[in-house]
């Protein structure tokens, strides 16, 4: 069976496409992209049909990364089903048990902070970049490479 992984951000335009493409690459540099479905969503509307943030795109190409999904929210009837719902801060983890809750849908053992997959790094939250400059878009995606790394162990498949 397919492990189902979304990552779920504000705007679905930075810090979520980011952790998808990361995770993308892990799982296919481990030769196991066929085992997982990944996806990403925010729990904002403002930026829907949108590619990613061109700051984190720059930031990604310099690394060899791809960030290109398209923005769409999170969609109660049918993301609630993924095995690994994975947010970035507290606030993200709010609204997702928020809507979650109106939703009827139990979200036990399947909704994560991203951090809890590396603890050997001072941050309990992937800090939002969007009104920060090249320093805060570098420590997103150097703490998504670390804790991709361990989500991919936790899931057993890596
Ligand atoms: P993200 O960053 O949640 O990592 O995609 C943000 C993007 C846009 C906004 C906030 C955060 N915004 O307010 O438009």
């Amino acid at each position: 069976m397919k492990k189902k992984v979304l990552f779920v951000c504000l705007g679905n335009i930075c810090r979520s496409p980011a952790a998808e493409a990361v995770f993308r690459h892990i799982v296919r540099e481990a030769g196991v992209e066929n085992e997982f479905e990944v996806d990403s969503a925010g729990t904002g509307d403002w930026h829907v049909g949108q590619l990613p943030d061109s700051r984190m795109r720059k930031h990604g190409k310099d690394r060899g990364l791809d960030i290109c999904s398209i923005a769409r929210t999170l969609d109660p009837a049918r993301d609630f089903d993924f095995d690994y719902i994975v947010v970035m801060d507290k606030s993200n983890y709010n609204n997702v048990l928020n809507l979650a809750r109106h939703a009827g849908k139990d979200l036990t053992n399947r909704l994560f902070y991203m951090c809890d997959f590396a603890s050997e790094q001072p941050y309990r939250e992937v800090p939002d970049p969007y009104h920060g400059g090249d320093k805060e878009f570098t420590l997103v995606l150097d703490l998504l490479e670390k804790t991709c790394r361990g989500l991919l162990e936790h899931t057993g498949k890596g």
